[in-house]
């Protein structure tokens, strides 16, 4: 590569004001901390090498992303200010090439963003600028009379006027590395708040004759920084209307975009329709022609054409077929994997099961390390017994079996195909093949049994 590029993310600060004892980075955007998010997005850039400066709630924040390769962490033991945290990684970089510098707590910025700038810099300063209504907290740019970047002052160091520009820096920078030892080991302290600015890296460039290159943001959400929970709930509401506008994009009907959540990556086929309040989390697919009703959560799921699930269902981990209808009101746990036609009715959980084709459990029942045939019915109220306090154990139930209502279940169990269990029986054993099994007490009739009145006054 004719010029490399390093990355550096800087997420060593604290996060004082989200009163939180996770550290910011780790506050997440759609189920997802801002960190990795810009993690993510740095190696869409497929740089050289990453390197992540951390300090506040280091051992959580390693924990939190140890899934994550290719990444060099670098400790800052002290946050002495964003021109110390850069400095913390330049045993790391080489003399050739170009750094980039991003935030830990600017979640969104973007791929497309970071290349214009990239290209803007070339082997010069490049910077990403936005002007904003309020530009309050943000250090201003400052220009000469010819409209060349001239420097950046600090909200703290600001005077009146020079607070009143609105063109500030949202702290993107890209750098050329043949400068950074000479520039990080000039930045001194002496600003309001005794910090190592990055920022004072503009004067230093000029010195030095290198060009700086402003480029203005597109949009001010993809370099919006995350201080307080308020900009948090902003960002999130922002990623998810995206979110939202790809998929109707794609011909999904969301019945009101505002009102759509997903956490993960959601996958649909063709008209697929999803009512309001609907949560997704993980990676969900969706087949052609699935509705999903209002206030359904949905996580790991896998559903099979035509199929709907009514509304207020809570499916995890599981995998449904074509044409089956769920819910309202059921509870696919993980391991529930239903085949084509299937209908699992209000109240009904089903855990680490299968149930084959065409089979039915329509009402307050719970099915857990079950096997189910096809074309079976499971009457209301029917419980497998699988555990004992210690043990889980199989039922296994065959086809076009009839469990009548509020049977008991207790595995391990075997019922034959076209079994009939009586309503309210209790199954310790196993039933043959086309039986009508009845475990239930005989109804009696005491005769001449005298009911207990009380006395009459
Ligand atoms: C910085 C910029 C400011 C810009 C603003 C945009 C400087 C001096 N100022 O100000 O011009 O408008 O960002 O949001 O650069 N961090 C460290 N170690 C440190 C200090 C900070 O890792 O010692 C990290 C923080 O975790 C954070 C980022 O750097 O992710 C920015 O630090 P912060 O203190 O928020 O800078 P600002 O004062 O907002
Ligand atoms: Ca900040």
């Amino acid at each position: 590569m004719a010029n490399p590029l390093h990355i550096v993310i800087l997420a060593a600060g604290k996060g004082t004001r989200m009163y939180s004892k996770l550290p910011k980075v780790l506050h997440q955007i759609a189920g997802k901390s801002m960190l990795e998010h810009v993690i993510d997005t740095a190696k869409t850039l497929q740089p050289e090498t990453i390197h992540v400066v951390i300090g506040h709630g280091k051992e959580q924040v390693l924990t939190a992303l140890s899934h994550q390769t290719d990444i060099h962490w670098v400790e800052q033991t002290e946050q002495k200010g964003t021109g110390d945290a850069v400095k913390t990684v330049l045993p790391f970089l080489p003399q050739t090439g170009k750094t980039l510098v991003l935030y830990g707590d600017v979640p969104l910025i973007n791929t497309e963003t970071l290349q214009a700038l990239l290209q803007q810099a070339h082997q010069e300063v490049g910077l990403l600028t936005d002007i904003l209504n309020n530009p309050t907290g943000y250090g201003r740019i400052l220009r000469d009379v010819s409209g060349s970047v001239s420097a950046i002052i600090e909200e703290k160091d600001a005077n009146n006027e020079q607070k009143r520009i609105q063109e500030i820096n949202t702290g993107i920078f890209v750098l050329p590395n043949q400068h950074l030892n000479k520039w990080l080991n000039a930045i001194n302290a002496n600003n309001a708040q005794s910090e190592y600015y990055l920022t004072d890296i503009i004067n230093l460039a000029q010195q030095d004759n290198v060009n700086i290159h402003p480029m203005p943001v597109i949009a001010s959400y993809l370099a919006a920084g995350v201080n307080n929970k308020t900009q948090l709930a902003t960002l999130e509401r922002i990623y998810q209307h995206q979110q939202a506008q790809q998929l109707l994009q794609q011909g999904v009907t969301l019945l009101d975009p505002q009102r759509f959540d997903s956490r993960g990556t959601l996958t649909c086929g063709q008209d697929v329709t999803i009512d309001v309040n609907c949560i997704f989390e993980g990676n969900n697919q969706l087949a052609d022609d699935v509705v999903i009703g209002a206030n359904c959560y949905l996580k790991n799921v896998q559903i099979g054409q035509g199929s709907v699930i009514a509304p207020f269902s809570h499916l995890e981990n599981c995998v449904i077929g074509q044409h089956n209808q769920i819910g309202p009101f059921a509870r696919l746990r993980p391991k529930a994997v239903l085949a084509d036609d299937v209908h699992i009715g209000n109240f009904v959980e089903v855990k680490n099961s299968t149930i084959g084709s065409g089979s039915k459990a329509n009402h307050l029942t719970y099915l857990g390390d079950a096997t189910i045939g096809t074309k079976t019915n499971i009457g209301a109220g029917t419980i497998t017994c699988n555990y004992d306090g210690v043990n889980k154990y199989r039922t296994t139930i065959g086809d076009e079996v009839r469990i009548g209502s509020n049977t008991m279940l207790v595995a391990p169990v075997t019922i034959g195909n076209k079994v009939t269990t009586g309503a309210g029986s209790v199954i310790t054993k196993n039933c043959e093949d086309g039986k009508l099994v009845i475990a239930r007490a005989r109804q009696q009739v005491i005769e001449n049994w005298v009911r207990p009145e009380k006395p009459k006054k």
